[in-house]
């Protein structure tokens, strides 16, 4: 039987080039990119998903035009004091998941406030990861469990795969089945790479400011007709056990 996309994580790509097409600054890509982004979470619940991971922002986006960053922060900021109220009383449980260390004050209390404003709630997991590198976190994963002084290290003991996942910023949410990108671009730019070990990938040519519920619909479809192994075998009908 399929199994149902329970995790899906998105690394929303191509607002600039939609932008450009028209003609138009970046800028104006990334906000229509928000608007693509509120439409999708309020979409995932239908599919019957509970865990919506989005790659907002990477480690090495910081090396983009000054101009740029600054447009992207403010949209962010707009998006949760706009969006905020609205999620919480759609159930939706917001975390940030990414580097802390650094960040400007005014960012880091609006996320501390919307973490806080949401943590009761259960119908949605929405993790938006902001500042945030798959080896970033694996490194400071791997230094929060030597550092723990009732973790394995302090005890001596040998360090597992579930010490690490433990101390990954996602330990709220299980691995993802499903990991989607738009815009074309067939790579992970460094976004949640332990997690992924077995999700499916579906790559798509639509870019960001374009999606919605038909192009959620067709990627889900994709996967339901994947053969998740996790290194076993095929079930063969009626072959003996
Ligand atoms: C994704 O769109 C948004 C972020 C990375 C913040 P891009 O800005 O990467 O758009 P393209 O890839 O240049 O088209
Ligand atoms: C990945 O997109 C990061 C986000 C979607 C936030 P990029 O556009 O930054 O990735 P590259 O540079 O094409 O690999
Ligand atoms: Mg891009």
């Amino acid at each position: 039987m399929t199994q149902p996309v329970n995790h899906l994580a998105i690394i929303m790509d191509g607002n600039g080039r939609w932008a450009a097409a028209r003609g138009m600054p970046r800028t104006y890509g990334h906000k229509a990119g928000v608007e693509a982004l509120r439409r999708t979470v309020k979409s995932v619940p239908k599919f019957g998903i509970k865990h919506l991971t989005l790659y907002a922002f990477s480690s090495e986006n910081w090396s983009r035009p000054a101009d740029e960053i600054k447009d992207l922060l403010s949209l962010l900021k707009l998006y949760i004091r706009r969006d905020l109220a609205e999620l919480a009383a759609n159930g939706v449980r917001v975390r940030i998941i990414g580097r802390r260390e650094g960040l400007r004050p005014d960012i880091l209390a609006l996320i501390e406030s919307a973490e806080e404003k949401t943590a009761h709630n259960t119908e949605l997991n929405l993790n938006i990861a902001f500042n945030y590198g798959g080896r970033d976190e694996i490194v400071r994963a791997m230094q929060t469990v030597i550092d723990d002084p009732s973790g394995p290290v302090a005890k001596g003991e040998r360090v597992t795969e579930q010490h690490i996942s433990a101390a990954l910023d996602t330990v709220a949410s299980p691995d993802p089945d499903l990991i989607l990108r738009t815009s074309g671009e067939v790579r992970l730019s460094n976004f949640l790479l332990w997690q992924v070990a077995y999700a499916e990938m579906v790559f798509l040519d639509c870019m960001w400011p374009d999606f919605d519920e038909h192009h959620l619909a067709e990627a889900i479809e994709i996967f339901t007709r994947r053969d998740r192994r996790f290194g076993g075998v095929e079930a063969v009908k009626g072959a003996a056990q």
